[in-house]
């Protein structure tokens, strides 16, 4: 890693002063253990009523929120349908499979996102006992492809479920990139989807998520089953402290929002550079572009990215709640020398 800012990801960032502060001062006397502190009690409700949902629990990481909100949603026997793109089928190292026990119909997307069309089309084996019988829909929001479901496509993939006996499941580890780009409420997006999570740690905690659980009869298993999981943390008032900061004056939404300005100032520099192509549409907090792989080398000596696609020379940039403006501009400049090599 060079001194420069990060373009790798909204995880290789450090927290938000505002979350330090919040932890320093829940590290005052004791609390009892296990989310029965005052802490976990005031932001589980905060975050109840924001979301309008019918119960909210800390948990320490996305992939682990992930696994426990598809157990609350899933039977043995059932599937998860979900985007091809999607974190629980490309990046949790078989997590679903392993510790829920369910079998995942991933679907290619050109833009990360499933539509009723896509979930239909893996509807086919439904009532034939030689299939795992879809149960959950899986979207993400935003998505792996820093594309963002409009509230109309979400509320057609929430009819369409409903109407089609299946749940829906939202992972919402970039929730918040999300809401500020729809500018919307995050009720707005709840009310589309059974269980969600929502994601802290990229957007400035250090390290904390939560699952958002939408009917009251849900929400009864889920301290068991966290449990079970091994996600529930004994000194649960510093993972709320740190989402207590995120809710205070709403600073979720601020961090997002700058993260997100930050990738259209990057993404508007390239469009006109010779030798660059954005490959989708920057809603959220990523770029995703096609270099010519020289040039990918290049740039990777002095600045952290991934490549996303290797065969087809497409990267990704990641921008942040402390992504700078200056930081961009040093990087465009960056990208610009290299696309003249
Ligand atoms: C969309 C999405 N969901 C879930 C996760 C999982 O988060 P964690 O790395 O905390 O397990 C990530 C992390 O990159 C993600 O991008």
């Amino acid at each position: 890693m060079t001194g420069r800012k990060s373009f790798g990801s909204d995880n290789h960032t450090g927290a938000h002063p505002a979350v330090l502060r919040a932890v320093m001062e829940a590290n005052s006397g004791d609390a009892v253990a296990y989310g029965a502190d005052a802490w976990t009690e005031r932001v589980t409700a905060q975050l109840s009523g924001a979301f309008q949902a019918g119960g909210a629990f800390l948990v320490l990481n996305g992939s682990g929120a992930n696994v426990l909100g598809l157990s609350v949603l899933l039977r043995r026997h059932e599937a998860v349908i979900c985007a091809e793109s999607a974190h629980i089928n490309t990046d949790e190292c078989g997590a679903p499979e392993r510790l829920v026990g369910t079998k995942l119909l991933a679907v290619p997307t050109p833009d990360g996102k499933l539509t009723p069309e896509l979930i239909g089309g893996q509807l086919g084996g439904r009532g034939d006992d030689h299939f795992a019988q879809p149960g959950v829909v899986a979207v993400t929001q935003s998505t792996e492809l820093g594309t963002c479901y409009t509230l109309a496509e979400l509320r057609k993939i929430a009819d369409f479920c409903r109407a089609s006996d299946l749940r829906v499941f939202l992972d919402g580890a970039r929730l918040a990139n999300a809401i500020a780009y729809l500018d919307c409420s995050l009720a707005e997006v709840a009310e589309c989807a059974d269980v969600l999570t929502f994601g802290g740690t990229k957007n400035g905690a250090v390290g904390a998520e939560a699952l958002i659980v939408m009917a009251g009869g849900l929400a009864a298993d889920v301290p068991y089953l966290r449990k079970q999981q091994t996600q529930l943390t004994s000194k649960m008032r510093f993972v709320a402290a740190q989402f207590g900061a995120l809710m205070q004056d709403d600073l979720w939404r601020s961090n997002a929002a700058h993260a997100n300005a930050m990738a259209r100032r990057l993404a508007d520099g390239v469009r006109d550079m010779d030798g660059v192509q954005i490959v989708h549409p920057v809603q959220a907090n990523a770029v995703f572009a096609r270099l010519r792989p020289r040039h990918v080398a290049a740039l990777q000596r002095d600045w952290t990215f991934h490549v996303w696609d290797e065969r087809d020379s497409v990267v990704r940039w990641m921008t942040a709640f402390d992504t700078a403006a200056a930081d961009v501009d040093a990087f465009l400049a960056g990208i610009r020398a290299t696309a003249g090599l």
